[in-house]
């Protein structure tokens, strides 16, 4: 089966064409560069350019798939959670053309997609997983069962981690995204600022307290070196992702470990998990960067799957911010 991923949750358009939950025949992501010069993004300004770019993107994903229209035999959208009016955009469009083409539909959690990603990549996942998904809106831990049930142990109570990224980025003047600016200046510091650890409280996370820590270095510290800066604000926080990661190991007596969303592209964050691996025996599960950052395909995957057991969603189903 042929199934149409959609996902509009925020700053990307994204649109792919997926066979059987597993074969990605396209992925394309239109990114929104108009947020970077703002430090973040402009909700109206995304939603506006969604409905500038579905059309044409999904149409460069049918092409590129070598599939047509006709071809489709379902399509995965993303209803929630992330910003409400760009989610707007991909469910009215998605709902139109299901209707149009007399195919079901699914509406996917945005959250649930990330999951997926780790089924798209890898053909045998081996479960059960804890998976951390760290992203610019969310930072939550879960424990991913056999049957891919998948139960939340904890999540963020402020900031997610990729927007402390990001925060901190545009302390240092860097637009947003800020992650990718933050692990290019951190190679080349040094780790010789103490910021604090925050407190880990049954698996719920907090970024504030650390993001304060930098505001404040910062303004105590007008002549500080960028590089070091990051290096320091960026370990601390991987420290921290592996305080939670060992300790739901050991509790769940599980090896299994597998990291999605947009900070698992960081490189560095891959070398402290495989050194963590050697030491504790994990088996270290990362999609591939397009599968990490917001796409369609893994929006695809999870229809699919949610399709063979529930069927498709009713056209009343609505968006969700959060
Ligand atoms: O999953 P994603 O594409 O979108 C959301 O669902 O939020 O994640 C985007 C987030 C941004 O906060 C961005 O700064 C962060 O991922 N990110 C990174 C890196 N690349 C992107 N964070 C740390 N290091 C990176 N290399
Ligand atoms: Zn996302």
């Amino acid at each position: 089966m042929l199934v149409l991923g959609i996902d509009t949750s925020c700053d990307e358009t994204a649109v792919s064409v997926v066979k059987d939950g597993k074969e990605i025949l396209s992925n394309i992501i239109a990114s929104q560069i108009i947020h970077s010069k703002y430090g973040g993004v402009i909700p109206e300004a995304a939603a506006r350019a969604h409905i500038q770019n579905l059309l044409p993107i999904t149409e460069i994903a049918l092409k590129v798939a070598k599939v047509s229209l006709k071809d489709i035999g379902l399509i995965g959208v993303t209803n929630g959670p992330g910003l409400i009016g760009a989610l707007l955009c991909g469910l009215s469009f998605a709902k139109s053309l299901a209707f149009s083409l007399n195919i079901p539909f699914c509406a996917i959690n945005h959250l649930l997609g990330h999951i997926y990603s780790l089924v798209l990549e890898y053909e045998n996942l081996p479960l059960p997983m804890i998976v951390l998904l760290i992203s610019g809106g969310h930072t939550e831990l879960y424990l991913l069962k056999e049957n891919l049930e998948y139960q939340l142990l904890g999540q963020t109570m402020d900031d997610a981690c990729g927007e402390a990224f990001d925060k901190v980025a545009k302390m240092l003047g860097k637009p947003y995204p800020g992650g990718p600016y933050i692990e290019k200046l951190a190679k080349e510091g040094k780790r010789n600022i103490n910021f604090p650890i925050p407190i880990l409280k049954n698996y719920n996370f907090s970024f504030s307290g650390l993001k304060t820590a930098v505001l404040y270095y910062l303004k105590e510290n007008p002549n500080y070196d960028e590089r070091d800066v990051a290096h320091s604000f960026q370990e601390t926080v991987f420290d921290y992702l592996l305080l939670a990661i060992n300790k739901a190991s050991e509790e769940f007596n599980i090896k299994n470990i597998g990291i999605v969303g947009g900070v698992a592209v960081n490189e560095r964050l891959k070398e402290r998990l495989y050194i963590a691996a050697k030491d504790k025996n994990y088996q270290i599960f990362i999609p591939r960067k397009e599968l990490c950052l917001d796409n369609g395909a893994m929006i695809a995957c999870a229809a699919y799957y949610q399709y063979q057991k529930e069927g498709g969603s009713d056209f009343n189903v609505e968006a969700f911010a959060n």
